[in-house]
């Protein structure tokens, strides 16, 4: 969901300030929602060195007198830093943040309305204070009372969570300012304003302003702060990406609206591992932690059916069992349809050729349905042959061979490549009860498991022999 752009930092950006979307280069009417004139310019955020000069720099050295010539220091004289993380009380959630919240930091949770940030974010805060963590959940969209019904649905201690509705910054500052807190959420950013900014909430004036007084605020105080941040319907933060370029550590909560499961994401950390993820399961008393997700991705899996493969993504450290489904049948169209559903359609399409030229499949006047199981998404092309594999088998309306699963990068000669950390997936795939494994011979050093049968293929049909035979 969350596409990393890579601006040049230097070219002029144009926000707009209806949408939030933003530009290289002006123009009247707005690409994205089509206001006309709602196209303002920005300017990037400021240089890290010249943030670190005011002491924006992060709590990595803040405080340290530079000792040294002109304010420079030798890396080796840097005290380290002892990390004093306030865990949330949610492993999960822990385990995304790089071990837990790092204290003055800045932390925006992004996420489509409705996939529940506030309820992740109203479930940790309750976890903390209760924790003797003295923590303010700033409302800024649903009255206290609408909090106070939700709290009372997650079935969470809740007593000391202090709590405000409040959208006025300048007020914010005051609450701090009396109650203290060391654990500061702001829900969301689009609904806060500094009122001596004549803009509107949400534009992107406001965010930038309100988004720098609370980091100068997090830096100042060390007070960690929690931004909640809605997304537009192409999957970007609402309000420019300066928000993402601001903070310490952009999280996005992602899911299908439909599957109740939900994963949480790093995708920026300034204290810990990106792509780190966190799985949850949103029920009727808010969300569920799943600490062991392949086995919940598999529970409903039929392994006798056509067209069903099991494979291993890595997930930053972790790795995870997936389903992918495959439906193959004619079409009733002059162009195939093909469909893709947690899997990059462009990679669909280029596999479904490599099959049809190196496997010798008649897929092309098929349409295809390609689905990962449980609402997941994944971009690795370590799935490539289990995709492929799913696809064969429907085609072909053959069962693939028994407690097995397919990893490997397939090569447009059709050619099967290694993937990294494939100890990692195949020990995963042995812990669930997996018997064999179709890997690449490729693979360096392939790893012995007990219990795990590795079956080397070189190429793409040699794979689909082993699995279909
Ligand atoms: P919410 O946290 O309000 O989403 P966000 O802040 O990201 O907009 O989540 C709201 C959704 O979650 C809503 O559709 C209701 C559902 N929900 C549950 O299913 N169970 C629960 O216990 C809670 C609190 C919400
Ligand atoms: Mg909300």
């Amino acid at each position: 969901m969350a596409k990393n752009s890579t601006k040049s930092s230097k070219s002029p950006v144009f926000a707009c300030k209806e949408c939030g979307d933003t530009f290289g280069k002006w123009a009247g009417k707005c690409g994205s929602c089509g206001a006309w004139d709602s196209l303002v310019e920005f300017k990037e955020p400021p240089p890290q060195a010249s943030a670190s000069a005011r002491g924006l720099s992060g709590v990595g050295i803040q405080g340290q007198s530079n000792a040294g010539l002109n304010g420079v220091i030798a890396l080796k004289d840097i005290p380290e830093q002892t990390e004093n993380r306030i865990p949330t009380g949610i492993a999960e959630f822990n385990r995304v943040l790089g071990g837990g919240i790092v204290p003055g930091s800045l932390v925006l949770i992004g996420g489509d309305p409705g996939i529940g940030k506030s309820t992740l974010l109203l479930q940790a805060a309750t976890l903390l204070a209760a924790g003797g963590i003295k923590t303010l959940y700033i409302s800024g969209e649903e009255s206290l009372a609408q909090l106070k019904l939700r709290a009372a649905r997650l079935e969470t201690p809740g007593s000391d969570l202090l709590a405000a509705a409040e959208t006025d910054l300048q007020e914010i500052f005051k609450l701090t300012e009396s109650a203290r807190p060391g654990v500061l959420i702001i829900d969301s950013i689009q609904t806060v304003y500094k009122p001596d900014v004549a803009a509107s909430p949400g534009s992107v004036t406001q965010l930038r302003e309100a988004t720098l007084a609370l980091m100068v605020h997090a830096k100042s105080t060390g007070c960690a702060i929690f931004l909640v941040g809605h997304v537009t319907k192409e999957g970007q933060l609402a309000g420019p990406r300066i928000l993402e370029h601001m903070v310490d550590t952009v999280i996005y909560f992602e899911g299908e609206r439909h599957h109740s499961y939900r994963i949480l994401r790093a995708v920026k950390n300034r204290f810990g591992a990106t792509h780190e993820i966190g799985v949850f399961e949103m029920g009727s008393t808010g969300l569920r932690q799943v600490h062991n997700p392949s086995e919940a991705f598999l529970q409903t899996r039929d392994d006798r059916a056509p067209g069903s493969m099991v494979t291993c993504c890595l997930e930053g450290s972790r790795p995870l069992l997936l389903e992918v489904q495959a439906l193959v049948g004619r079409t009733n169209y002059s162009m195939p349809q093909r469909v893709s559903m947690g899997f990059d359609q462009k990679r669909l399409t280029l596999l479904l050729a490599i099959l049809e030229k190196f496997a010798g499949l008649d897929i092309g006047p098929q349409d295809v349905f390609l689905n990962l199981a449980g609402g997941f998404r994944v971009d690795e092309p370590a799935i490539d042959l289990a995709v492929a594999a799913a696809v064969a088998g429907n085609h072909l309306g053959k069962t693939s061979r028994h407690a097995t699963l397919a990893l490997g990068e397939i090569g447009l000669n059709g050619e099967l490549r290694p993937v990294p950390q494939m100890e990692a997936r195949l020990r995963e795939a042995a812990r669930l009860g997996f018997k064999a494994a179709v890997i690449p011979e490729t693979q360096k050093a392939p790893p012995h498991i007990p219990g795990l049968e590795l079956l080397l293929a070189k190429r793409l049909r040699d794979a689909l022999d082993h699995l279909f035979e």
